[in-house]
């Protein structure tokens, strides 16, 4: 039997937490070396952790012959180049989500996972979610018709975290690309993985940070500062309508004069609706009255949880060659239609995704 798969980390800040709690948890991995250009957060996460082997540079942590794999968990700006230099190094790579700052970025990592022979896995979490199974056995047994319309919604009244989210250049976004990636991937992996046709997008920059705005903060970036760039959209709306027919409208917002923050979605389908928020809950009609159905078992996992299901699987895909339920075209495609999200919001038309998207 292979020794446990070892296991280095790009980038150590806030989200790496919950990959290094996930491999600590995992009988299959060793947590080996660590990564961050930022020397302070580096020795203070070594030490947390009790890893010795500390890098600047991530080119010298995966010359390391035997480190087997890495999470990337750096800012969204690093991750292709990241992730492309792991896996032309031979090391299997779970990026963060999402998946680099746009599609040609997406298509080399994808190219360089296919050269090396190597995984390249797309950390789309809310796949691996409790309520993900149990809405996914529910559309395998037809539960819903033909699902013709869904929400995504991802809508923060004072969310911008700070730091590099605001930052476009590290970014690459505001919302959309960083909390509306969660829901429509997660709308588009239940509805089969439909390729996406045409979009019609949105992107208002009327509110900024709101970093002077009193009122919860909740969401802080670990490289938060007193002058924070901001020149990411604080909303952005839009519709993808998919090769099958169906359409997904999204909503997401960093700052937004909405009454309480709302992260939900909602399928429509011709026998029956679903809402996740964050339980599930069915809407029907049965003997010739509408009904509400909701479920005995608990359909949410926590966040830690979620993490632990996803790390667990990037592991046996590399120990046991298990088909990854979250590869690298799911990120090409993906960022095929933040892309033509974002080219609509600019030019006020609707993009057409052509046939190679
Ligand atoms: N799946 C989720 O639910 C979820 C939640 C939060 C964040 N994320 C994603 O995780 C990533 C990190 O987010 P975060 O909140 O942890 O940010 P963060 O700022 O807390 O951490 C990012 C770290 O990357 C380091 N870094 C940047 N460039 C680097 C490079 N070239 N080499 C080595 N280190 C580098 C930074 O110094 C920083 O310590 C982002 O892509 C974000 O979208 C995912």
């Amino acid at each position: 039997m292979k020794e446990k798969i070892k296991i280095g980390i790009i980038g150590v800040g806030n989200i790496s937490e919950e990959h290094i709690q996930s491999y600590l948890r995992s009988p299959d991995a060793e947590l080996y070396a660590f990564c961050d250009i930022n020397s302070d957060r580096l020795t203070k996460m070594g030490e947390k952790y009790q890893i010795t082997r500390l890098y600047h540079d991530y080119h010298e942590m995966l010359s390391l012959p035997e480190l087997d794999a890495v999470s990337v968990c750096t800012w969204n700006s690093a991750h292709a180049p990241a992730a492309v230099a792991a896996l032309d190094a031979g090391k299997h790579v779970l990026c963060e989500k999402p998946m680099a700052l746009s599609k040609a970025q997406a298509e080399q990592m994808r190219e360089a996972a296919l050269r090396n022979n190597r995984l390249l896995m797309i950390g789309f979490v809310r796949r691996f979610g409790n309520d993900c199974a149990i809405l996914q056995d529910f559309i395998d047994q037809d539960y819903f018709g033909e699902l013709y319309f869904a929400k995504a919604t991802y809508l923060r009244r004072k969310g911008n975290p700070g730091g590099w989210f605001g930052d476009k250049s590290r970014s690459g976004g505001g919302p959309l690309i960083d909390l509306g990636v969660h829901v429509i991937d997660l709308v588009r992996y239940l509805m089969g993985k439909p390729k996406a046709v045409s979009v019609y997008g949105a992107t208002f920059r009327k509110l900024g940070d709101r970093s002077e705005i009193k009122g919860a903060a909740g969401y802080q970036s670990s490289g938060k500062t007193d002058h924070d760039i901001c020149d990411v959209e604080d909303l952005a709306t839009g519709m993808i309508r998919f090769e099958n027919g169906a359409v997904l409208q999204i909503d997401a917002s960093f700052s937004l004069n909405l009454k309480e923050d709302k992260g939900e979605i909602e399928l429509f389908g011709t026998k029956a609706g679903a809402k996740l928020n964050p339980e599930l809950e069915l809407f029907s009609e049965d003997c010739g009255y509408m009904t509400n159905v909701s479920l005995t078992v608990p359909t949410a996992l926590s966040f830690e949880d979620l993490f632990y299901q996803e790390i667990s699987h990037f592991i046996s895909c590399v120990k046991d060659g298990l088909p990854c339920r979250s590869p690298a075209e799911d990120g090409v495609e993906m960022m095929a239609i933040l892309d033509a999200l974002y080219k609509s919001a600019a030019t006020g038309h609707e993009v057409i995704l052509s046939q190679e998207d």
